[in-house]
């Protein structure tokens, strides 16, 4: 477990690898920083042992302070001469102070911008790479994913990582080196005060490792309970047809409410942690200064070390006060970007399962055969297709026919490689699919899916969605093909129509044709069409499959329908059962052949005959 928190912490870290030059500049800047404040404390207490006359003559216990009294009557000049050389110290003290306030300024400008540059941009690369990784992620990944998670990971918590690599970071070096410094400077300037002052900051170390232990799976809580919240909502959203047809809008709230009211209340366990937290680490800074006053008092009053001793020691004792605020802020964002990196890297570890082959090359122009050798699929464990053969010749439009449940859809996914087999092969022109390259093989293949899914985007370019560089005269014989040139032309902006989310603002059918449309413009030497036409009118699916018919020369069409007509069409119809092939030959053939084919034609589909012939 700690094992894994350092691990993510250094793949977090490599994150931040091209960007060396800043990140140099950045803790540069910030350690000198923090070094030149060390330096103000001890020439506060110079400026009173010397300055004040409280130990007039005493060596300098410290050498900077030591180097300055040599230039303080210059320095003092400088800005003005003063009356006394008391006088002279304190002005030069002061001088110095605030030009190192001034350094500061500088390098904390410096460290800020950088830091803040620094997170954004790793958020920046880590969003590209999250988007582009879930891109190659297979269908297999995105049955199981669901999209509210995924949206609360690409969101949330990148920001959570984004905040920690910059200037959490940062900080989380700044304390340890701010610690370690004032140690040694305590020590150099007088070590029994030295061991009194931090003793109680010894406690400090326990407190935080056991606030880290406490707030870490705290918090990882939290961000899970993101994930839900997100996928709730989002499916919400989508749904919302659904859930207003079914008047469950009460139902919904309930739920959600739930939810929220979890995720609040993992929100405010997190929070008591911290409420616990900063009360104690203040009391630990605060202990440390009573003890050093204390104790140091007496050393003053026993002559054992000057009143500007005591005086440098609170100031640096003090210069711990707001880091160790900081460290809570600090153990909190770095347990809460590991939470958040370990749920990044969750997905980004995940590999598709569906890859090329090393050395995979590129498909040339098919001619279309399409073979399935004794294939077995499965989506999971369970198997969902059994020793599928057939062969389909260029050309020719195959029908696949059966059960719902039965596996067609599963049967032409398997075409682009959108699953892999279990068993067994499938190969187009000969080549089996795994030896291709993806976008070749997927490239000369189009589908119209069984749900029709449509960009938020104007019609034109949901057309062309395959094919950019496709020109409008490209896009409109498309439309033509798939009858929704007519539709798209009586809409008062054409072509040019955004069709809401999914397509929302259109019909079932007029969505199924412009997804038609979709496909045909890629010219695809395979076509895929999947329940295409469920929700055209027969007279509509009649003149699409006329057009088709001209189109798909020399191509070669798997069609998925329970239309009579679009069965008597095919070259060859498939019958499907419980995912095996049952029957095969011609309309005529299977009916004549007295099986299953035979038998749902005498139940459902001769009826249809009867229509279609009233019809034409
Ligand atoms: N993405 C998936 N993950 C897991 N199981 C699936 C998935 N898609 C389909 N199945 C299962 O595989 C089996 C075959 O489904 P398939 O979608 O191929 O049927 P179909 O013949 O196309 O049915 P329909 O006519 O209803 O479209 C079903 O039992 C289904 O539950
Ligand atoms: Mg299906």
């Amino acid at each position: 477990m700690r094992f894994e928190f350092a691990s993510i912490v250094v793949r977090l870290v490599r994150f931040l690898a091209p960007y060396r030059a800043r990140v140099a500049t950045a803790y540069v800047a910030m350690i000198t920083g923090t070094l030149l404040a060390l330096i103000v404390p001890a020439i506060i207490g110079w400026a009173v042992d010397v300055g004040l006359g409280t130990a007039a003559g005493a060596e300098a216990a410290m050498a900077v302070p030591g180097a300055l009294a040599a230039w303080a009557p210059a320095v003092a000049r400088a800005v003005g001469g003063a009356a006394s050389a008391g006088r002279e110290i304190l002005l030069a003290a002061a001088v110095v102070v605030v030009a190192i306030a001034a350094v500061r300024g500088v390098l904390g400008f410096a460290e800020m911008y950088l830091g803040a540059w620094l997170s954004q941009r790793v958020a920046y690369d880590v969003r590209n790479r999250f988007f582009a990784h879930l891109q190659h992620l297979s269908f297999g990944f995105h049955d199981r994913a669901q999209s509210g998670d995924l949206m609360s990971r690409a969101i949330s918590d990148i920001s959570k990582v984004q905040t920690f690599l910059g200037e959490g970071l940062l900080e989380a070096v700044n304390v340890p080196i701010l610690f370690a410094s004032v140690a040694v400077v305590l020590f150099r300037a007088e070590p029994a005060l030295a061991v009194v002052a931090l003793s109680p900051l010894v406690l400090l170390v326990f407190v935080t490792l056991r606030f880290g232990q406490v707030i870490e799976p705290r918090f990882k809580a939290v961000q899970d309970q993101e994930g839900v919240i997100g996928t709730r909502a989002q499916e919400n959203f989508t749904g919302m047809r659904v859930v207003k047809a079914f008047a469950r809008e009460r139902w919904e709230v309930a739920r959600f409410t739930d939810a929220n009211e979890d995720f609040y209340r993992r929100r405010t366990r997190a929070i008591a942690a911290f409420a616990d937290f900063f009360p104690t680490m203040n009391a630990i800074v605060v202990l440390a200064l009573v003890v050093t006053v204390a104790y140091g008092g007496r050393l003053v009053v026993d002559g054992a070390v000057t009143p500007g001793t005591l005086v440098s020691f609170t100031f640096w004792i003090a210069l711990l006060g707001a880091p160790t605020q900081n460290l809570g802020f600090l153990v909190n964002r770095s347990s809460e970007a590991v939470a958040a990196g370990r749920r990044l890297f969750e997905i980004l570890d995940t590999p598709s399962d569906i890859v090329e082959r090393p050395g995979a090359r590129a498909l040339p122009p098919l001619a279309g055969r399409v073979t399935f050798d004794h294939v077995d699929f499965g989506y999971g464990e369970r198997p969902v297709l059994h020793d599928v053969t057939f062969e389909a010749e260029p050309n020719q439009v195959v029908a696949l026919f059966g059960p719902t449940g039965s596996g067609k859809s599963s049967v032409v996914n398997l075409i682009p490689r959108f699953y892999d087999v279990s068993d067994g092969a499938v190969r187009v022109d000969g080549h089996d699919v795994r030896d291709v390259t993806l976008e070749s093989l997927r490239r000369q293949i189009a589908m119209v899916l069984q749900d029709t899914f449509l960009f938020s985007a104007t019609l034109r370019d949901n057309v062309a969605y395959g094919c950019l560089d496709a020109d409008e005269a490209a896009v409109v014989a498309a439309a033509r093909a798939a009858r929704a040139h007519g539709f798209i032309e009586a809409l008062p902006d054409g072509y040019d129509t955004i069709v809401g989310e999914r397509g929302v603002t259109l019909s079932g059918g007029q969505r199924q044709r412009v997804a038609i449309a979709r496909a045909l413009i890629m010219q695809p030497r395979i076509l895929i069409l999947d329940d295409a036409m469920s929700a055209v009118d027969t007279e509509t699916e009649h003149e699409i499959r006329a057009a088709l018919s001209e189109l798909m020369r020399g191509r070669t069409t798997f069609i998925i329908a329970q239309r009579l007509l679009t069965l008597k069409n095919a070259d060859v119809v498939l019958v499907m059962d419980q995912g095996r092939i049952v029957e095969r030959g011609t309309h005529a053939d299977l009916v004549a052949a007295g099986g299953l084919y035979a038998r749902i034609y005498e139940l459902q589909l001769r009826d249809q005959e009867r229509l279609a012939g009233a019809g034409r």
